[in-house]
């Protein structure tokens, strides 16, 4: 039997995609990449925004067709969608299981049991905000191996689940349960385990990951100490953390093991989500922008070449010209490596959605959304810019997805792409066994956005 996997959304959704992988193979199943020759296709799926759920209604659509011819193909719909719509997704009569992110270790035997018993499944939390630490749950997780890595030399480590912020935009809180950061020494055990697999670089995962707390006796772990034990793992060469809620209490610590060990990489993912104070409070962030770019200046005074990266929502309800332009100016000052800018998207059930009225165009929010990304162009270029000539360290991810015609010539080798420790794309000629791998490449062009250079060495 054979599954196609599809994934949308997050870190999160990617892990958990990785983790069902090794579940179903482990159960005797056989992956494709292609949907012709799925006998199971399995979407994990977001809810984060209208346009992500739209996408995955339009690839339900292509696939009714598809079952139209072959009534025995088994359809599942995993993730954050399943969790928020239930049962409605069985509507049209395309959907065989549905299955939320907490219940992914049932999933084997949903999908057996639509096979042999042509049964329609369904399994997702009945009132998500009041789950707890879930054994099975921890038990499917830390038995990931480094075959379950997204890509290669790297994994996702999960830190925390769900979250408990709430800001009045958003739908996590509601489709991912409340917090829940996973023991210190199954996360420890799970990354020693990936490290003698050739695991390199560790993600650590959480909404707001900078939030973890795990008691354990006498002591509270936080973030911070976790990175210290991860770090002192064998084999683990850079450890990343994402993603960090802009928050004073801990952070100068966590900047402080950035700064102390080498092996956590100097790159800070921080969304601000608006620059004005009036925004914020609305959007339930618990920080004005002042204090957002306290914390920024805190961050490169304890590691000054660190790399930051935020997140934007433009044309939140209520939004006006001058609340953009104040969001215009904490994006020039937080000198951001990148950033990534969404349209705001009502979410059914959020705060926001229930009681403010979502009155910004969309073609006013397509200026702000275009504005943003433009000034964020020319910090990005400049900042690229200071590449050229310097060899930076690399962990190779494989081919080039596309060609990029910008490249220096490599001879008979593909373009690869890879990324340095504070997370800038460089691509380059190469063999493709390095893939995994750390190595030395020489910038010779930059954009915006990439680095393009020639290989020095594998290191
Ligand atoms: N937990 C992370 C990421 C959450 S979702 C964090 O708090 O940073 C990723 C991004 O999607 C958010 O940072 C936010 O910028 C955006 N987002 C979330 N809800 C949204 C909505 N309703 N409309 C538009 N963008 C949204
Ligand atoms: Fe959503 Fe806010 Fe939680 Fe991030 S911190 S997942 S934006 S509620
Ligand atoms: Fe989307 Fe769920 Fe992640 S809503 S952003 S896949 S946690």
């Amino acid at each position: 039997m054979k599954v196609h996997l599809q994934t949308y959304g997050c870190q999160m959704n990617k892990l958990d995609t990785a983790l069902v992988a090794a579940a179903l193979k482990d159960a005797g199943f056989e992956l494709t990449e292609k949907v012709k020759e799925a006998d199971v296709v399995l979407i994990n799926t977001c809810s984060v925004r209208e346009h992500a759920e739209q996408r995955v209604f339009s690839h339900l659509g292509h696939l009714k067709h598809i079952k139209e011819a072959r009534p025995g193909l088994v359809v599942g719909v995993i993730g954050c969608m399943a969790q928020r719509l239930g049962h409605k997704l069985l509507d049209n009569g395309t959907v065989d299981i549905v299955c939320g992110p907490g219940q992914i270790p049932n999933l084997t035997e949903l999908v057996k049991a639509a096979i042999e018993k042509n049964q329609r499944c369904i399994s997702v939390a009945d009132n998500i905000r009041s789950i707890g630490c879930n054994p099975e749950l921890e038990d499917f997780e830390s038995v990931q191996t480094s075959a379950d890595a997204c890509l290669p030399g790297q994994a996702f480590v999960r830190a925390m689940h769900g979250c408990d912020n709430f800001c009045s935009y958003c739908v996590v809180p509601y489709v991912r349960g409340p917090e829940v950061s996973r023991p210190v020494n199954k996360i420890i055990e799970q990354v020693k385990r990936l490290a003698g697999e050739g695991v390199r670089l560790v993600t650590l995962l959480g909404q707001a990951v900078n939030k973890y707390k795990y008691v354990a006796g006498e002591k509270t772990y936080t973030l911070a100490d976790l990175l210290y034990k991860v770090s002192d793992v064998e084999g683990i060469e850079w450890i990343r953390f994402v993603t960090s809620y802009p928050q004073k209490e801990g952070f100068a610590e966590l900047m402080q093991v950035m700064a102390d060990s080498p092996k956590v990489c100097n790159y800070l993912h921080i969304p601000a989500q608006s620059g004005s104070d009036r925004i914020l409070k609305a959007m339930n962030r618990r920080y004005t922008a002042q204090q957002y770019l306290e914390l920024i200046d805190t961050a490169r005074q304890i590691v000054p070449d660190i790399a930051v990266a935020g997140d934007f929502i433009v044309g939140f309800a209520g939004e006006t010209d001058e609340d953009f332009e104040q969001t215009v100016e904490l994006l020039k000052q937080a000198f951001y490596k990148n950033c990534f800018v969404f349209k705001y998207s009502p979410r059914p059930g959020t705060a926001a959605d229930e009681r403010l009225q979502d009155n910004v165009p969309a073609e006013v929010k397509k200026q702000r959304n275009y504005r943003l990304l433009e000034v964020q162009q020319i910090i990005s270029g400049a900042l690229a810019a200071e590449f050229e000539d310097r060899q930076v360290t690399v962990l190779v991810e494989g081919l080039s997805k596309k060609p990029h015609l910008d490249a220096a010539g490599g001879g008979d080798n593909p373009q690869l792409v890879g990324r340095t420790a504070d997370d800038w794309i460089v691509v380059f000629n190469g063999p493709v066994s390095l893939a995994g791998q750390f190595a030395q490449v020489k910038i010779c062009k930059t954009s915006p956005l990439t680095l393009f250079g020639s290989l020095v060495s594998n290191t």
